[in-house]
């Protein structure tokens, strides 16, 4: 007899994982072969493997019956390393947020100044004041940001970091379609003696698709992010670095500072879906990028407005629906959120739509054109709850 526990989490996964349209863009779905691993025995494990911080009595690990652990590790840092041109690679923070304080407290003092994406430009609370700078008693500029075409204004950021010489500059966004033109923030940090860091939390599965840009080669000290966004890896984080100098560092701030245990089964599923994305991801993030124009085109030639359509929408895994557009068919983000949620197709609250799950699944330009007809119909009051279904049955996990 299954507890309730286990009722819900199987009711949970018929109705997330089999019958929903889901268009977050900070969700995915995992391989049967993640979701395997993620069920080892190794989520009740310990390793603690020494370095220079951590001494075990002159011991290689702290702990016994490790060996295989510690290769699933190491294979998950070479396969990272190797996406990211042999650069110093660990699976071990927790999630993108817990990466993000490894890189502060790897890089910065009390009193310095981060710049970073406002949340008012799309970029990430937790940069801005009252969050991580808080925590490190840092000052917090905002990059300058260009609105109309929703992405840096690179060269007036590169005026403001020569004017403020931050510590530490971070790229990135939680509401991003564009890659950016780094040379003139990368050459602003070298004469100002600045560090560059990449967030690439929402694009990890495209930049590791090798489909967005490339932030090791245009020259970033750090790229840190989320692995289970756009990349479809069990929640967690990478930390990146090509630099011998951060890398000593982070290790210092990893074990006992900010994290204790790694969580082992997780680091094992990440492993695994960088393994997979290191033999699909240029196809899956090519089709990624192709979804998400065409979702763009038909929604807004059905009615409800995409931004940015003389950009092409997006060359990410995000849409940003026009706020007017849907405040015309009676829905504020919320609400549509609220609305579509009951006939099974699951958006956030913040005007965002997401296309990794849908491209997981293998869907295309037609299938868009579909989902766009659902979205409408549902908004103008049908129940499309038995479509939403069907269409989410005719399809399989793709890229595994
Ligand atoms: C740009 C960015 N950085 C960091 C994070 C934090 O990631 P996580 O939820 O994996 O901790 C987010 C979360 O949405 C994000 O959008």
């Amino acid at each position: 007899m299954p507890s309730k526990i286990e009722g819900y989490v199987r009711a949970h996964d018929l109705w997330r994982g089999t019958q929903c349209i889901n268009l977050q863009p900070s969700e995915n779905i995992l391989s049967s072969a993640v979701r395997s691993v993620l069920s080892s025995d190794m989520a009740g494990r310990y390793t603690l493997r020494s370095n220079e911080f951590i001494s075990n009595s002159g011991a290689a690990n702290s702990y016994g019956g490790t060996r295989y652990m510690d290769e699933v590790e190491s294979f998950g840092e070479e396969t990272a390393s190797s996406l990211f041109h042999g650069a110093h690679a660990s699976l071990k923070p927790l999630s993108g947020h817990i990466a993000s304080l490894l890189m502060i407290a790897s890089t910065c003092r009390k009193g310095d100044t981060i710049m970073a994406v406002a949340s008012s430009d799309g970029g990430y609370d937790g940069y801005g004041e009252g969050y991580i700078p808080d925590i490190f008693s840092l000052k917090f500029e905002a990059l300058p940001f260009n609105r109309r075409k929703w992405n840096l204004d690179a060269e007036a950021a590169a005026t403001a970091i020569r004017a403020r010489r931050p510590r530490l500059v971070i790229l990135g966004q939680s509401f991003i379609l564009f890659p950016y033109d780094m040379k003139a923030i990368h050459d602003a940090c070298t004469d100002s003696g600045s560090l560059l860091a990449y967030d690439a939390s929402h694009v990890m599965g495209l930049v590791t698709g090798g489909r967005f840009q490339d932030p090791v080669a245009e020259g970033v000290d750090i790229v840190v992010g989320s692995t289970h966004k756009s990349l479809p890896g069990p929640q967690g984080g990478l930390f990146i670095t090509p630099d011998d100098g951060i890398w000593r560092e982070f290790t210092r701030n990893t074990t006992w500072r900010i994290i204790d245990n790694a969580h082992w089964n997780r680091i094992a599923g990440v492993a695994q879906a960088l393994y997979e994305m290191k033999k699909h991801g240029p196809r899956y993030a090519t089709r990624i990028q192709s979804n998400s124009s065409s979702l763009g085109r038909h929604l807004t030639s059905s009615g409800l407005e995409c931004r940015f359509g003389e950009l092409g929408y997006s060359r990410s895994h995000q849409l940003l629906l026009d706020e007017t557009s849907l405040g015309g068919l009676g829905f504020t983000f919320g609400g549509m959120s609220e609305r579509l949620g009951r006939d099974d197709i699951v958006t956030d609250t913040t005007g965002r739509l997401g296309t990794s799950e849908v491209s997981r699944l293998g869907m295309g330009d037609r299938e868009m054109g579909e989902v766009a007809s659902l979205v409408i119909e549902a908004l103008k009051g049908m129940n499309v709850k038995s479509k939403a279904n069907k269409l989410r049955k005719r399809f399989k996990l793709h890229y595994t």
